[in-house]
C-alpha cells in the first residue's frame, strides 16, 4: 500500500509494523560470517545493476565487472544482433580469466570482434560461442559447440543493464523492481548521456554507505559547511523532514524537498553557485528534453511544489536519484569484504550545448564529490567503532525508516537462505497499516 502523506497520527515507520520502532543491532555490518552469508543469499541471487546501455554503443562493445560479493567476474557484451549478453569471465579450456588487460583484478572495456584467451588462444564470438581451438586435433573428440562461454542471466530495463547470478531465478527485472521501478518507467534516462563518475574504496560495510544516502537527517549537521552560514543555522534549527517515504518489498524510496535550485534569494547560496546557476541540485535551468515535461507517476509522489529529489534504494546495492532540475544520479555499493566496499557515484546530464552548460555540470559534480567525501569519512569512523561492540543497540528515528528497512531486508534474505538454500530469492511484501 502506498503512503504519500505523513499520517495525521503516528509515523512513517509505524505504518509498517514489521519494521518495529526499537533500537537496532548493527551486527550485520561488522560480522565476517554474516557477510559470507550475504554473498550467497543476496549477491548471488538478486538482480544487480551493472551499468547502462550507453556503455555498449555498438556491436562488439564490451565491459567487465568484478563482482566480489557474488564471487565472479562477468563480461557484458553487445552481439552482432544488437543484443546485450552477460557471461562468466572464464575460459572454457583451463579457466583463465578471459577478458582483462594489464592487471587480472581490474575491470576492462573496449570494442572487439571476438574474445581471445591470453593463455592458449581459444576464441569466442560476441554471442559466447567457441569459434577457435588452438591445435584442435590434439584434443579428444572435442566438440567446440559444447564449449561456449558460461552464460549469466542478463536484462536491460529502461537502459539499465542487470545481471542475476542465480540460474534458477525466474523473476524479470521489472517484476523484481515492483511498483517503485514501474513508477519511473518512461523517464528520459537515455537522453542524459553526459556522464561524470566517481569510484572509491571505502572502509565500511556496504550497507553503512546506503544508510548515509537513504536518510537526510544528517544533512544539516554533517554537511553544515556546504551552505552559507545563515542558511546552515536555519537548516539545523528546523531539522529535516522528508516529503514522503515508500516501501515496496525489498525496495524503498524517499522523496525530498529542494528549495535551492534555484534559491528564493541568491544570498542563500555560495558565490560560485550564484554565478553559475548550479550547485548540489544540479544546473538550475532545466535541459530541453521532451520527456521532462510530464514526469512518470512514481516521481514526486507527494505532488509537492517544492519537490527536489527522489532517492530510490533498489535492493541490494543500487540507488537511483532523480533530481527535479532534470538529471539523475546512481550509486552502486560493491562489497569487497565485511568492512570494505567500492562505492561508485555516477551523474548523468543532458549533453551540454556550450561551455557554460558544461561548467554548470562540473559544479554539480564537484559539489557532489565534496558531500560524498564528508559522508565517506564518517562511515569509516562509524565502522571502526561499531566493531568494538562497546555499544550494540542503536535507536533509529522516523527519518531513518529506510535504514531500518534495508537492514531488515538483508537479514531476512539471509534467514530465508539459511532455511532453504536451494530456492531462488523471492521478494517479500512488507505489510502496511493505514
Ligand atoms: S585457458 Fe584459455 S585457452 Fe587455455
Ligand atoms: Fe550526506
Amino acid at each position: 500500500m502506498a503512503h504519500f502523506e505523513k499520517p495525521a497520527e503516528g509515523s512513517w515507520t509505524e505504518h509498517y509494523p514489521e519494521l518495529g520502532t526499537g533500537p537496532v543491532s548493527y551486527e550485520d555490518s561488522i560480522s565476517p560470517e554474516h557477510y559470507e552469508l550475504e554473498r550467497k543469499a543476496i549477491f548471488a541471487r538478486t538482480w544487480l545493476n551493472v551499468g547502462r546501455v550507453e556503455q555498449l554503443p555498438r556491436a562488439g562493445s564490451y565491459f567487465t565487472r568484478e563482482l566480489h560479493a557474488a564471487g565472479t567476474s562477468v563480461i557484458l557484451a553487445r552481439g552482432t544482433d544488437g543484443e546485450v549478453r552477460a557471461f562468466h569471465n572464464i575460459c572454457r579450456h583451463r579457466g583463465n580469466k578471459l577478458v582483462w588487460n594489464d592487471y587480472p583484478r581490474e575491470e576492462a572495456s573496449g570494442v572487439c570482434r571476438q574474445f581471445t584467451c591470453k593463455y592458449h588462444g581459444w576464441r569466442y564470438d560476441l554471442e559466447g560461442a567457441c569459434t577457435f581451438v588452438q591445435q584442435e586435433p590434439e584434443f579428444f573428440d572435442l566438440d567446440k559447440a559444447q564449449y561456449g562461454l558460461a552464460t549469466v542471466q542478463c536484462e536491460v530495463w529502461e537502459g539499465f543493464i542487470w545481471v542475476n547470478l542465480d540460474p534458477d531465478n525466474r523473476l524479470s527485472v521489472a517484476e523484481y523492481l515492483g511498483d517503485l521501478g514501474a513508477g519511473v518507467v518512461g523517464y528520459p534516462f537515455g537522453e542524459m548521456t553526459q556522464v561524470y563518475k566517481y569510484r572509491s574504496h571505502v572502509g565500511a560495510n556496504w550497507k553503512l554507505f546506503i544508510d548515509a544516502f537513504a536518510e537526510f537527517y544528517h544533512a544539516p549537521v554533517l554537511h553544515a559547511r556546504q551552505a552559507v552560514s545563515d542558511e546552515s543555522r536555519k537548516l539545523q534549527e528546523s531539522g529535516y523532514e522528508a516529503l514522503a517515504y515508500k516501501i515496496d518489498g525489498p525496495h524503498g524510496m524517499v522523496s525530498s524537498w529542494g528549495g535551492m535550485a534555484p534559491p528564493k534569494d541568491l544570498q542563500m547560496v555560495k558565490p560560485i553557485e550564484q554565478k553559475l546557476r548550479s550547485g548540489l541540485f544540479g544546473p538550475w535551468d532545466r535541459p530541453e528534453i521532451a520527456g521532462l515535461h510530464t514526469l512518470p507517476p512514481g516521481l514526486n509522489p507527494a505532488g509537492s511544489r517544492s519537490w527536489g529529489i527522489d532517492s530510490f534504494v533498489f535492493f541490494p546495492n543500487f540507488m537511483l536519484l532523480v533530481w527535479a532540475p532534470g538529471w539523475y544520479l546512481t550509486y552502486h555499493y560493491w562489497p569487497t569484504s565485511y568492512n570494505t566496499h567500492i562505492f561508485e557515484g555516477t551523474l548523468y546530464f543532458a549533453p551540454p550545448a556550450n561551455a557554460t552548460e558544461r561548467l554548470r555540470q562540473e559544479v554539480a559534480a564537484v559539489t557532489f564529490k565534496e558531500y560524498a567525501l564528508q559522508d565517506g569519512n564518517t562511515l569509516e569512523a562509524t565502522q571502526m567503532m561499531l566493531e568494538t561492540r562497546a555499544v550494540t543497540a542503536f535507536p533509529l528515528n522516523d527519518q531513518e525508516i529506510l535504514l531500518r528497512h534495508l537492514h531488515k531486508t538483508a537479514r531476512d534474505c539471509v534467514s530465508a537462505y539459511e532455511q532453504d538454500p536451494k530456492s531462488p530469492y523471492t521478494p517479500v511484501p512488507v505489510p502496511a497499516v493505514s
